[in-house]
């Protein structure tokens, strides 16, 4: 996996992706993606534009804390949203074919073909997703029987070879196991197998790691960093910057349906510019910056705001140490593209000195 940082040149209160790499290898862009809960004056909009792009071989992240939007973003993806909900925008997919879709108005019929052959989804509670009457050989065979026309046998095969794909032991009699026989490590590897079965160009992981120990986090993640061979694409989404750091390629974080900066994992972690994201940075656990005994962690302090109660101006205000008054609660800020091809959505992020972030955090500040 490679970061790689732009060298485009700072365009103050431009609104547009300053992305300079090639667009051969975008296998789906998100294009002002909003999903909509409810209809009429009860509307609210609980995605706001979200525009990001996922490229094969590369994993894209989506980070912020929980209730940002990061999951609805996903089922937008996979048009597995509740019935209450809409989308707006748009939900580019290059098909295997070459053929360019948008996915958000396909018709029903033609989405069991994406599903599954174009974008795998792994969720972050394995034992909610999985059927718990069938054994685990069988919901993998079911993908190959189902999207591959596969006999029975041969599909058995096929999901004895998923599981030592993804490191499952003793894979010939694991597949006659029930998913409750299972250890969460486990099921959350046959999850990946059914989602890589039928060797989809996306894979879709959405706290992934969240349900499991630290120890079994750190072998799913080398299994999930694996899948980017083939020049696979992935999203990968998790509340835990920690995380995102071991596997991402491009970060972008979200607070309360919106996306406020993006950014190469380098440039986000050593030179974030939005308040929020030094934030998250501050909260991460280091190992070469050990706490003091009885100390916590850095947390922000508040909560992100309810759906209801949305600030006004930036909606991050309430929480924010650079917050100005006059200002930050009356002004929406827009995303605008930095000088190293980030883009931040802050009023004040060119006051604000790019911290080098870790030092800062390091020192204990506030920020
Ligand atoms: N089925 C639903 N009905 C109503 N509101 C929902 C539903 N699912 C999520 N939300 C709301 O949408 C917001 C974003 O949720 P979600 O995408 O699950 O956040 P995240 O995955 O970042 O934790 C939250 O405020 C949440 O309460
Ligand atoms: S716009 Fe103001 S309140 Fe919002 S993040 Fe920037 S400084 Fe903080
Ligand atoms: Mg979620």
């Amino acid at each position: 996996m490679q970061t790689e940082i732009s060298t485009g040149v700072m365009v103050p209160g431009a609104t547009h992706h300053a992305d300079t790499r090639s667009l051969d290898d975008t296998i789906l862009r998100l294009e002002k993606l909003s999903v909509h809960l409810g209809a009429g004056d009860h509307a609210r909009t609980v995605v706001d534009e979200v525009s990001l792009t996922i490229r094969a071989g590369e994993c894209t992240a989506l980070v912020g804390e929980s209730g940002s939007g990061k999951s609805l973003t996903s089922l937008a993806i996979m048009r597995l949203l509740p019935s209450s909900m809409h989308v707006s925008g748009s939900i580019v997919l290059r098909r295997q074919s070459g053929a360019q879709v948008n996915v958000s108005s396909l018709p029903r019929s033609e989405l069991t073909s994406i599903r599954g052959l174009e974008i795998g989804m792994i969720f972050q509670e394995p034992m909610t997703s999985l059927n718990p009457l069938l054994t685990v050989g069988e919901q993998i065979s079911e993908m190959f029987m189902v999207h591959r026309g596969e006999s029975r046998q041969v599909a058995k095969n096929h999901a004895e070879e998923m599981l030592v794909r993804v490191g499952i032991p003793e894979a010939r009699a694991r597949l006659a196991a029930m998913p409750h026989e299972l250890s969460g490590g486990m099921r959350q590897r046959v999850m990946i197998a059914i989602a890589i079965a039928c060797d989809p160009r996306i894979v879709i992981a959405d706290e992934p790691t969240t349900a499991l120990d630290v120890t079994i986090q750190a072998q799913i993640l080398e299994t999930l960093r694996g899948l980017q061979e083939r020049s696979r694409g992935m999203l990968f989404v998790s509340h835990d910057l920690g995380v995102i750091a071991e596997v991402a390629d491009r970060v972008h974080v979200m607070y309360a349906g919106q996306v406020v900066e993006s950014g190469s994992v380098g440039a986000i972690l050593l030179r974030a510019r939005h308040p929020y994201t030094m934030g998250l940075v501050a909260s991460v656990p280091r190992i070469d910056r050990p706490q003091p005994r009885g100390a916590a962690l850095y947390s922000i302090p508040g909560r992100v705001p309810e759906l209801a109660r949305m600030p006004a101006g930036c909606r991050f205000h309430p929480r924010c140490a650079h917050a100005r008054a006059g200002l930050c609660d009356r002004v929406v800020p827009q995303i605008e593209v930095t000088e190293d091809g980030g883009e931040v959505r802050c009023l004040r992020w060119r006051e604000i000195a790019p911290t080098d972030t870790l030092s800062a955090s390091q020192r204990g500040s506030a920020l």
